[in-house]
């Protein structure tokens, strides 16, 4: 049977000690840090956000122009976007939140964004929290992956990512989106 010294001891060593997993070479070392702090949660969204930048109310709109079109494509062309988020693809459905901020085309050889948005919520206990996204969006493929960099509210010390699939566009440019946001938070 072990003795209290050498259980107390891997007590404390489970406590405090990483457990550390090098995944490639000398390039990277991940560590489980076991924290005795605060409890951390995991927390998946679900929702649809609208993009309208044509007609008589759009929630997108260009704020630049870029003057030299030589570099090509649609490179430099960036939007300021108020989007709605609602909880089905209908734009009538139940709004839980609204995305503000910027994305630009931000490739000379692809059609990606730069997303910059503050994803803000109303939703039951999420009203008045926000994430915050930040990553590269490359609208024609399938899904994208962007990082949810942080947040705030019951989102503090949010981490995570969220990934988009366009379920309709226009050839104007509207497009309807949806999302599922995986987050770990306080
Ligand atoms: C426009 O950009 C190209 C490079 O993409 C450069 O060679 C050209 O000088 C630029 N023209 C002006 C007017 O700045
Ligand atoms: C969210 O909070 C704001 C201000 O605290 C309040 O005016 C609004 O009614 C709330 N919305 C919902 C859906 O609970
Ligand atoms: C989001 O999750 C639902 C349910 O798991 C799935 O049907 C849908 O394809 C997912 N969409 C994206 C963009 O990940």
């Amino acid at each position: 049977m072990a003795s209290f010294a050498s259980q107390t001891f891997l007590i404390i060593f489970t406590l405090f000690s990483p457990f550390f997993i090098t995944i490639n070479g000398e390039f990277s070392i991940q560590s489980i840090v076991t924290s005795t702090k605060r409890m951390e949660k995991m927390t998946h969204l679900h929702f649809y956000f609208h993009d309208t930048i044509s007609g008589k109310h759009p929630t997108a709109m260009q704020i630049i122009k870029p003057h030299n079109r030589s570099a090509g494509g649609l490179f430099g062309i960036t939007f300021m976007a108020d989007d709605p988020l609602t909880e089905k693809p209908k734009s009538s459905s139940k709004l839980v939140g609204r995305a503000q901020g910027i994305y630009a085309f931000a490739s000379q050889h692809d059609v990606g964004l730069l997303m910059v948005m503050n994803f803000a919520f109303f939703e039951g206990t999420y009203n008045g929290s926000a994430l915050s996204i930040l990553g590269r969006n490359e609208i024609f493929h399938d899904v994208r992956e962007m990082p949810v960099v942080g947040g705030t509210g019951i989102f503090r010390f949010a981490r995570g990512y969220a990934l988009a699939k366009t379920v309709w566009s226009n050839q104007k440019g509207d497009a309807i989106v949806e999302y599922n946001v995986s987050v770990v938070h306080y």
